[in-house]
């Protein structure tokens, strides 16, 4: 088992039966996460969904640490999609405000791990409170190259498409006939990623909702039952163990690893 493992698994554990089974030397290079249910999992309680929330916000600090001893370089969450600004005012701004603690509290977590905090979504619609935070801790973050966060905020996966068209075609120097598939990818909010290899999902919904619709095409989905509150480190490990046993082809007859 990795070095970085250890005491963070407690011996004799699922999670170490888990560790155990993980072939290091073919982690997932980008995992992308749909963390969902956070809603219900405060209801299941008798709990303002604000504290669904809340205790969401706590497995996202047990998944990157996670996913920071696994060795995986790039982890894209999804925390606010463009259609999330329809839910209830109070939720937004909570919402919001939960995501400037976490920045002030956690960005220790980030700066003494060399994680980079990247947003992806259309960031210039974001609350301006919030911006501050998100450009302090970018700014001070971005020449780690440990593990990269892309936080998706305001975030949607057919806008992001209408964005790179536009960005592309207001290029002066734009030619129609070199157009490909990489230099496509190259004008969306995610170029300095890999796609993602697997995508986790929880409160087993199977759904993309509008989640890295181009950067999906070839991913490993792998849904949990469990609600978002709920996930832990123990989820990552199952993830990554399922994702090692899939075979991945990309369209051809042959595995590809
Ligand atoms: C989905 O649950 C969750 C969200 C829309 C917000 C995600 C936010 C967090 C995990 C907390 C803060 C984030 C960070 C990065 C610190 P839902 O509300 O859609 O749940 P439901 O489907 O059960 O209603």
């Amino acid at each position: 088992m990795l070095e970085d493992l250890k005491g963070f698994i407690q011996p004799g554990s699922r999670e170490e039966e888990l560790a155990l089974k993980i072939d290091f030397g073919r982690m997932p290079q980008h995992v992308a996460v749909i963390m969902d249910g956070n809603g219900r999992w405060a209801k299941q309680r008798g709990l303002p969904r604000m504290e669904g929330h809340r205790a969401g916000s706590k497995s996202v600090r047990e998944l990157v640490e996670t996913a920071l001893r696994l060795g995986i370089p790039y982890l894209s969450l999804y925390a606010f999609s463009k259609e999330n600004w329809k839910r209830p005012r109070r939720e937004v701004t909570t919402l919001w405000r939960l995501l400037e603690d976490y920045l002030r509290k956690e960005d220790k977590q980030l700066l003494e791990n060399n994680i980079r905090l990247k947003v992806i979504g259309q960031y210039q619609d974001l609350p301006g409170k919030v911006k501050k935070e998100l450009d302090r801790v970018m700014e001070q973050t971005k020449d780690f190259e440990r593990l990269t966060i892309l936080l998706a905020l305001n975030y949607g996966g057919r806008a992001e498409i209408v964005d790179a068209v536009k960005r592309l075609v207001s290029d002066k120097d734009f030619d129609v006939s070199a157009l490909d598939e990489q230099e496509f990818a190259r004008h969306l909010y995610t170029a300095q990623a890999p796609d993602p290899d697997l995508l986790i999902r929880t409160s087993g919904e199977l759904r993309i909702s509008n989640f890295l619709l181009w950067q999906v095409a070839y991913t490993e989905i792998w849904v949990t039952n469990k609600y978002w509150p709920d996930f832990r480190k123990g989820d990552l490990l199952e993830a990554v163990v399922e994702y090692q046993k899939r075979e991945r082809r990309f369209g051809d007859i042959l595995p590809r690893r």
